[in-house]
């Protein structure tokens, strides 16, 4: 095993074999053999392999990974690698205050750093909790030194009185059922448990499990990787086989740089639209984009919007991650969109093969969850990108449009897809909360709930607010959503048909800041224009009148990612850092 030579020297030889440097190797070498590892293993020519963790208590969507990774160690052990495994800045979407969304980039950060400055040839990224995905993978390609995704895996399929309980959804569900009398607090609550019946991430296709079947889509995990439950034996064997197999890509130096490409993520745009993925997919996946060197356009997100929706699940339709595993999960999706055309097959991934090959077998095991793409569960199901006087870019999730909505909004005659509203307008979910059944505002159903102050900058990180609900007296008449718009983002897991992730956002001066309620908007679907009816002069004149207010930063992260991030419709990456590629291809200075 140790006689392979590697396709490029590896970069821990730098530290261990410290050429022309013995007393170097000696500081790198003495520290690690505290625990039991010895130099024979750091010397010998093996890759070292990072696992990157993270899982943790704090992290609970990922914490199966503190199981995963002993079998990836075993993989890793078996090929002739020696794994070193360390902390990812944890990522907790649901708890972090006051966003999850702070994390992405600074989870980033800190596996950049860590990979770029520890001897580490090639790496298990272990993902899970919605931006545990993008931030790995970004890091990845800024670094670019070999790099494999090992998802955590879903929950189980949650269940309450004989009824699919979804994560996240069934919070947005149990909350209109609350506010029209339904249910009380104690049955909320037990809603929500239910869902949540044992280790994993989110067993909806909220943003976990899209990210992850994403990673998958664009080669970077071993296939049939994202739907298998935390809890199934075979998350297991897929994490033995990833811990074997990123042993060969390190010999094979199978960089990020060798499989991502622009094919790749447009791959990933259409895979997107087949699976009723996340919003939050938007952001994410021009983030990865970019830290890899490619530039998606609103008309790349459109290539898209033409494509059905396939798979059956949670919030777009009925089933949950366990049942999709077994339906055969995104190989079979996969392959289906392959041999229709609608992806392009021959582009690289990390098993060596293309993706195509990789799903060559991959079968359609329950028709009711992965629906037949002549009989799709909807046609042209993508995200709509919309812009106008508001915003330069903003997106709808088109396949959570639900017939009530599209009867009531969508379907005047003569003007399918068009709908004027009044604007009823927020700064930020505070102040939605405080007012949204204030009669004063005699909110009816010709009108658009929108949020602002909810961007990156404004927040700061961009929060998951725009999913706003109706006021009570509405949803007691059976009116169960409103139009809704914002500058920040939502749920995954909602099946709300918001017009989100509005850029630019309001807090630097987009559109939403001028906006006043009682303005009308006008949006079109048709043309995938939305505009506040407010001519230019009164525009320019409100655009003089005090911006509206923003939060202070509480913590030197929010002050620093303020200044250096960029908006929702270009990634919200840090924009100075995407110009960072391949710095694995220098090693740095030694530390003495
Ligand atoms: Fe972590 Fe959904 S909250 S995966
Ligand atoms: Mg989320």
């Amino acid at each position: 095993m140790t006689t392979r030579t590697p396709a490029r020297p590896f970069r821990s030889r730098e530290w261990f074999a410290a050429p022309g440097r013995a007393d170097m190797a000696a500081l790198y070498l003495e520290r690690f053999m505290n625990y039991g590892i010895t130099r024979d293993e750091l010397m010998s020519g093996k890759p070292i392999i990072g696992i990157a963790q993270s899982g943790s208590d704090i992290a609970p969507c990922n914490r199966i990974h503190l199981e995963t990774v002993k079998r990836a160690r075993e993989g890793i052990l078996a090929a002739g690698g020696v794994p070193m495994e360390f902390p990812l800045h944890p990522i907790f979407e649901n708890c972090r205050r006051p966003t999850a969304a702070l994390d992405r980039n600074l989870a980033y950060l800190g596996l950049v750093e860590i990979l770029n400055g520890y001897p580490i040839d090639a790496v298990i990224l272990t993902t899970g909790c919605d931006k545990t995905t993008p931030s790995s993978l970004m890091a990845a390609s800024t670094v670019d030194i070999p790099a494999i995704v090992l998802s955590g895996g879903p929950m189980l399929d949650g269940w309450h009185e004989g009824e699919l309980v979804g994560s996240g959804t069934v919070i947005w569900r149990s909350r209109r059922k609350m506010a029209a009398g339904e249910i009380d607090e104690a049955e909320f609550l037990r809603r929500a448990t239910d869902s949540a019946p044992s280790a994993g991430h989110c067993n909806t296709m909220g943003t976990a499990s899209t990210m992850n079947s994403l990673a998958e889509g664009l080669g970077m995990s071993l296939p049939g990787c994202a739907m298998i439950p935390a809890p199934y034996r075979e998350r297991g064997q897929m994490a033995y086989e990833t811990g074997k197999r990123i042993v060969d890509m390190a010999y094979e130096d199978l960089r990020p740089s060798k499989i991502l490409t622009r094919a790749s993520f447009l791959n990933a745009i259409k895979l997107l639209t087949a699976i009723g993925g996340s919003t939050n997919a938007q952001p994410h996946l021009i983030a990865m984009a970019r830290h890899a060197g490619i530039e998606i356009t609103p008309d790349d997100w459109m290539t898209g919007y033409d494509l059905p929706l396939l798979v059956n699940m949670q919030p777009a339709g009925q089933f949950l991650s366990e049942r999709f595993h077994r339906a055969g999960s995104i190989p079979a999706v996969i392959r289906m969109l392959v041999e229709a055309g609608m992806l392009d097959g021959s582009v690289a991934t990390v098993t060596g093969r293309t993706l195509a090959e990789n799903v060559a077998q991959a079968v359609v095991k329950d028709p009711e969850v992965i629906w037949p793409i002549d009989a799709p569960l909807k046609e042209k199901a993508g995200f709509l990108v919309l812009k106008g006087n508001l915003f330069d870019m903003a997106i709808m999730k088109t396949s959570v449009i639900s017939d009530e909505f599209r009867a009531r909004y969508l379907s005047r005659p003569g003007a399918e897809g068009v709908f004027e509203g009044r604007a009823i307008v927020f700064d930020g979910s505070d102040d939605y909360h405080h007012r949204i059944n204030d009669p004063a505002l005699e909110i009816d159903a010709n009108c658009i709930l929108v949020i602002r102050g909810s961007g990156p900058i404004g927040w700061p990180g961009s929060a998951e607010v725009v999913n706003m609900q109706p006021p009570d007296h509405l949803i007691q008449q059976g009116i169960m959503s409103l139009p809704t718009l914002g500058d920040g983002r939502q749920s995954g897991t909602s099946d709300s048909p918001s017009i989100l992730n509005a850029s630019p956002e309001s807090a630097v001066g987009g559109g939403l800041s001028w906006l006043r309620t009682g303005d009308m908007i006008r949006i079109d679907l048709n043309t995938g224009s939305c505009d506040a009816l407010v001519d230019e002069g009164e525009i320019a004149r409100r655009k003089a009148e005090p911006a509206p207010p923003i939060p202070e930063s509480q913590t030197p992260w929010e002050e620093l990612f303020r200044e250096k991030t960029g908006q929702l419709g270009q990634g919200g990456t840090l924009e100075f850092a995407v110009k960072y590629r391949g710095t694995s291809n220098t090693v740095p200075r030694h530390n003495h």
